[in-house]
């Protein structure tokens, strides 16, 4: 466990980390944060439109500053972050890592099935173009594996078990 007992969840787009992170706080006294609404409120815009208008590396620079502040200020706290969050360098410092874990289509399929699917997809830039996206989850995907404290599985498991999974392994971890 991290000194100062966050845990972090770490994974890619749609993988269900606002779902898991959602059931966690309802079944535990972590208090909840996730870095793009943060993010949002810093710039009082949505990540779609800072990516449009700003730029991708820009959207970078905003999550390490987020990095920073939660390192500096932040306890006892579920940090649910965006794919690529995983690339800052105090992640370790700031929290135990889980990663949720799935195969890529499966990824694609939860997203598609999914009643809020065509806003699910839009409000992702790097989802627009799928083969990219999968170019991106093989890059990712060792690099989330070798950070991580604790992976999750979420194939076929309700938000709510990966939540009691996520639970459990985190006490027997700490
Ligand atoms: C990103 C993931 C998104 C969001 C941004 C970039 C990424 O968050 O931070 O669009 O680089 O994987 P979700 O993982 O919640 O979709």
């Amino acid at each position: 466990m991290s000194s100062r007992n966050n845990i972090i969840l770490i994974g890619f787009m749609g993988v269900g980390k606002g779902s898991v992170a959602r059931e966690v706080i309802k079944n535990s006294e972590y208090m909840a944060i996730d870095t793009d609404d943060l993010i949002e409120s810093m710039e009082n815009k949505r990540v779609k439109n800072i990516f449009e208008e700003d730029g991708e590396s820009y959207f970078r620079k905003l999550e390490l500053d987020v990095a920073l502040w939660l390192e500096s200020s932040i306890k006892n706290t579920l940090i649910s972050t965006g794919g690529g969050f995983y690339k800052q360098k105090n992640l370790k410092k700031i929290a135990t890592i889980i990663l949720l874990d799935s195969p890529f289509e499966k990824i694609i399929k939860r997203i598609k099935n999914h009643p809020n699917a065509a806003k699910k997809l839009k409000k992702r830039p790097l989802l627009a173009d799928l083969k990219k996206a999968e170019e991106l989850y093989k890059e990712r995907r060792p690099e989330y594996l070798a950070l991580a404290d604790i992976v999750i599985d979420v194939t076929k498991k309700s938000a709510l078990e990966c939540s009691n999974e996520l639970l459990k392994k985190v006490k027997k971890y700490a």
